[in-house]
This record gives C-alpha cells, structure tokens and sequence, in this order.
C-alpha cells in the first residue's frame, strides 16, 4: 500500500480494491410437515456459465454495504418479490477468500466477517500472501442462510421471469431435490463453494445425505 489511509469519499483509481467482495444466500422455507418429504424447500439457480449457484454476486463496499449490495443482488437476479426479503448481518453464515485463477483457486475460511469490519474495502484477510500490483487479488465470498415464508418463496418462484437477469445471468431457478434426487444432483456443477454451502446448511438442518457423496463426479450407472 502507499500509506493512505483516505476512505471512501476518496478514491484512488489506479489503486483500485484489492480485494472484491461477493454475497451469496441460501433461501429456504418450511413446507407443511406430516408428509414424507423433506421438511423445506431451498432455492438454488442455474447459472450463465452452467453452473449451480446460490443467488447473490459482487458487491461495491465503497458504495454499498454487504447486506445492502446482496439485496441489489437479489433483486437483480430474483426480480421485484425479493425486494422484501430483508438480510442482516445475522444472517451471515461466512467468509472464505480466493486467491489464484482457473484450477489453482484455492480458498481459505476467514470467519463471520461482518460488513462494518470491511467498509472502505481496504480490508485485506490474505495481507500475509504475495500479492501482484495493480489489480484485483482475490475474491471474498460471503455466505448467508435466510429463512423466508412459503408464501414469500413461491412469489420469488412466480415472479423470477421479471427478474432483470432473468435469461442472462440467471437460466433458472431451482428447488434443490431433497429426497432421492439428491445424491445426482449433488454430483452437477457448482461455482465456487455453493455445493459445500448447501452440504453445511443441509448437515444444520438435520437433513444430511442419507450415503457418503464425498466422490465428487462418479461415472452415471446406465
Ligand atoms: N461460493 C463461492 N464463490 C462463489 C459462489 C459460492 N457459492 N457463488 C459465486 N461465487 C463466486 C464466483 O466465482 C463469481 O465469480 O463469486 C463471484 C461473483 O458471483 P456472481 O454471482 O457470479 O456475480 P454477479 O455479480 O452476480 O455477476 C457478475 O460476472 O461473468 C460475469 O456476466 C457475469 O455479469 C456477471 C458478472
Ligand atoms: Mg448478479
Ligand atoms: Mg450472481
């Protein structure tokens, strides 16, 4: 760094962050009990790039704090009936930051990170690592876990063709299958650390896959 320790107000192009954020969320709502399914529906997405995802993307914490930057992020890539969907910090579940590039990508837990600890975006958890000058470094992804209602799960469903990413960034959504399906759909492509995310937030809720899925992509039986 140069030693300034000027804020947001001020902003030092060339320097740029070093370190970008990224929020993410699990949805889930409890479905009526008594029946032999699984006891909640989680929403996930499939995304532009194929991949699995949980909803939610880069956020500017020089004009933006975490929970506030997510919620643009729902709104953008869920559409208008996640406007209600309230995230606070408590909602935050935790951090990991990237560094490296394509298969070398490699994270690390940085804790429950909240926004306050991060505004001005000079925080940088991998301060200890080599870093190259001039550009971004690396990606911090946070991870929150948001009960909503059904009522308010089933509108975001209903809704999600008015999502302004709809189509583009956005291909669907999903609800994650929790019964037999479960186990293949554990084996499609996940960005970043979404499918670990859904196995920890699946282990919380008492719904661990019933057989070991530590193989990531077994050949299909035909
Ligand atoms: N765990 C860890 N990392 C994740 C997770 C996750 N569950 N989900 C996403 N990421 C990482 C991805 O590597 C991604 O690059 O966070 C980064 C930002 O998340 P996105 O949801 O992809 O970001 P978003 O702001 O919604 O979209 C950004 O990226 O490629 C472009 O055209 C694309 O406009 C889009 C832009
Ligand atoms: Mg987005
Ligand atoms: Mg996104």
């Amino acid at each position: 760094g140069t030693g300034n320790r000027n804020r947001a107000g001020k902003r030092n192009k060339a320097a740029g962050p070093r370190w970008r954020h990224a929020c993410h969320v699990l949805l889930y709502a409890p479905l009526p009990t008594g029946s032999p399914q699984p006891p909640f529906a989680i929403l996930m997405q499939l995304r532009f790039d194929g991949l699995f995802g949980f909803p939610g993307g880069f956020v500017d914490l020089r004009k933006e704090s975490l929970e506030a930057g997510l919620s643009r992020e729902l709104r953008e890539e869920l559409g208008p009936a996640a406007a209600g969907i309230e995230l606070r910090p408590c909602h935050h579940r935790g951090a990991k930051a990237w560094t490296g590039s394509g298969r070398k990508k490699s994270g690390s837990d940085v804790g429950r990170l909240s926004s306050e600890d991060q505004v001005g975006a000079e925080a940088q958890p991998g301060s200890g690592r080599k870093e190259q000058s001039g550009s971004d470094v690396g990606v911090v992804t946070h991870f929150y876990i948001r009960r909503v209602s059904l009522e308010e799960l089933g509108e975001i469903e209903r809704g999600e063709k008015e999502a302004p990413e709809h189509g583009l960034e956005v291909q669907g959504l999903i609800r994650v299958p929790l019964g037999g399906g479960l186990p293949t759909f554990l084996q499609q492509g996940f960005i970043g650390d979404a499918r670990a995310q859904l196995l920890g937030a699946l282990h919380d809720m008492g719904w661990d896959p019933p057989q070991d899925m530590g193989s990531r992509n077994p050949p299909h039986d035909m």
